[in-house]
């Protein structure tokens, strides 16, 4: 070795012997020194054996700590200059190992000769020394510096990977999973707190004396000896579901259980097992509570569900039982319009008798007269002529008579609720004359006048023939005791929507106790009425979706107003 061969000199051969052994020492004392502390023990050490008048150390922190920069001089130097001489120093930590350079010197006068030696981290780590010394450095010096430069990487770079681990170390034992190691044959190595507390473990040595198999629930132990430990051993990991034991308590635990095989990384054989567990209390609880939440749900759900059922079954019921109701109520409302008017047209038959009489008693007489002028053969030729007109005068009396039949039978024929559009005049002109010819009081002078924008209707003739009958007869009935017997019905349109039958009349007039009951059945004030004409004609009136209103006329007398809707154009 050159530098060897340079060391002639027994003397610094012992030197060098001495501070070899010194720098050899040094690595056992920085064991648990940080970067900065072993960056500052090397200093030290150089300075003495180097006999230099500066070291100065920069050694990198551990990943984001600041580089740690450390200056020993010979002499006491005022920290004002030392940032400056650190500065000149730092540029010189750069150089090549080998290389020597002379600088002014930053410490006093003359010269100082710098060498530096690197450390293996890069950038400015490294260790300078100077002196002003002309023969410095030495090829001692030079072998001390780089050796000491060596120590301190390693020592700083297990320092740093002792921190690592320290750092590992404590996540793994701080965390709330179960996290173990074992030997291949199942003898644990290392258990974490958590495991030790989800086991109720009380120490190490009551672990080494167990096998991981003892961890597991009873009934579990043949399923992870002969299927999961085997599976762990051929693909390197088992994930699942997997009961362990506590030991005080005897709780059988469930777990997520990552079971893996660790293996050497140079060699690639498998070296131990370990594991990464979690309890599973806590997620089953949840799981178990979020169930029973489902189902009492669903219970509520099915319950209120057939609350609903029943309640929509007795609704159904009562919906039926109302069109029951109704369809009673519509066939007694058809039976109450025919009672009435057969009982119109019974009270009708006398008055028609009297009616049928004339044309029937006009007919006999011409039938007769004719007879007459042929009681002795055929006519002489001049009173051919008067013959014939005799002869037709008693087919317009047959005509009539039977017109008043048809009206008569079409009047008490029931069925007829067909609805179309009618000839509002007529209709009342006809019901008019029936009314007419009814048993009510002689004289009455009857007064109609339409309106022409109010001539069509749509409605069930026989129907509103019959609202105005009883209209029209009530008028003449309340008119038996006036002196002054005037009955008027007007038609009007109201306006686009509606037109107005009004019935006017000069009788009696009607008392308030009445007014209150007026459309109600069965209120009558007349000895032979059922009082069911009134409450007929707003039935009436209203199934025609119009109105039947009452009030009274000025001067005297009753004003009954129905009011029907416009029909659609056609
Ligand atoms: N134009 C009127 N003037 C005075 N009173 C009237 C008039 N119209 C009806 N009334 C009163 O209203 C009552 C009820 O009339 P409604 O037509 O309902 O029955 P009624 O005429 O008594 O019997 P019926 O069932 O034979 O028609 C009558 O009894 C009468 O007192
Ligand atoms: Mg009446």
């Amino acid at each position: 070795m050159p530098w060897v061969d340079k060391l002639s000199e027994p003397q610094e051969l012992r030197r060098c012997i001495r501070d070899l052994v010194a720098l050899s020492t040094l690595p056992a004392i920085w064991k648990d020194y940080n970067s900065r502390q072993i960056a500052d023990s090397a200093a030290a050490a150089l300075l003495s054996m180097l006999n230099a008048d500066v070291i100065y150390v920069t050694v990198p922190g551990l990943r984001d700590e600041p580089v740690a920069d450390v200056m020993r001089t010979s002499q006491a130097v005022s920290i004002g200059s030392s940032g400056h001489i650190e500065r000149i120093l730092r540029g010189a930590s750069r150089g090549r190992r080998d290389q020597i350079s002379a600088i002014d010197n930053p410490l006093g006068k003359g010269t100082l000769r710098i060498v530096a030696a690197p450390m293996g981290f890069g950038g400015d780590a490294g260790i300078v020394a100077g002196s002003v010394n002309p023969q410095f450095p030495s090829e001692t010096d030079r072998l001390l510096l780089g050796i000491a430069a060596n120590h301190a990487t390693l020592a700083i770079q297990r320092w740093h990977a002792e921190a690592e681990q320290r750092r590992l170390a404590t996540v793994i034992e701080r965390s709330s999973e179960f996290i173990g190691i074992a030997d291949l044959d199942g003898t644990p190595q290392y258990l974490n707190k958590a495991a030790f507390d989800l086991l109720g473990l009380s120490g190490t040595e009551e672990v080494q004396r167990l096998n991981i198999f003892d961890f597991m629930a009873p009934d579990e132990r043949t399923r992870a000896h002969r299927e999961l430990l085997p599976m762990v051993m051929r693909t390197g990991r088992w994930l699942g579901e997997l009961n362990l034991c506590h030991f005080k308590t005897g709780e059988i635990i469930p777990f997520l259980v990552d079971w893996f095989r660790i293996d050497d990384s140079r060699t690639g054989r498998p070296t131990n097992m370990a594991t990464v567990s979690r309890d599973l209390r806590h997620q089953k609880k949840l799981e178990a509570d979020l169930r029973r939440l489902n189902e009492s749900l669903e219970q509520r759900v099915a319950e209120r569900t057939s609350e609903l059922a029943e309640a929509l079954e007795r609704l159904t019921l009562e919906a039926e039982e109302r069109l029951c109701a109704d369809v009673r109520a519509q066939q007694l409302q058809a039976e109450l319009h025919h009672a009435s008017r057969l009982s119109a047209a019974g009270q009708m038959a006398g008055a028609l008798a009297h009616e049928l009489n004339q044309p029937l008693t006009a007919f006999t007489n011409s039938i007769n007269a004719v007879h007459r002028m042929m009681a002795n053969g055929p006519p002489a030729p001049h009173r051919v002529a008067t013959v014939r007109d005799v002869l037709g005068e008693a087919a317009d009396q047959a005509l009539r008579a039977g017109e008043i039949i048809r009206r008569l039978r079409e009047f008490v024929t029931r069925g007829e609720t067909e609805m179309r559009i009618e000839n509002l005049p007529d209709l009342i002109r006809e019901a008019s004359h029936l009314a007419s010819a009814g048993t009510g009081p002689h004289g009455v002078q009857v007064r109609l006048s339409f309106d022409p924008r109010a001539e069509a209707v749509f409605a069930n003739r026989i129907q509103l023939q019959q609202v105005m009958l009883n209209l029209i007869r009530n008028a003449h009935e309340a008119m038996a005791q006036s002196e002054w017997r005037e009955l008027e019905v007007v038609t009007a349109r109201l306006d686009d929507k509606s037109i107005e039958i009004a019935v006017a009349d000069r009788g009696s007039g009607l008392p308030d106790n009445i007014v209150e009951h007026l459309f109600e059945p069965f209120h009558t004030t007349k000895v032979d009425g059922m009082g069911l004409g009134l409450s007929i004609c707003r039935s009436i009136v209203e199934a025609h979706r119009g109105k039947l209103g009452y009030e009274p006329n000025c001067g005297g007398g009753a004003i009954f107003r129905v009011t029907l809707p416009v029909p659609p154009e056609r």
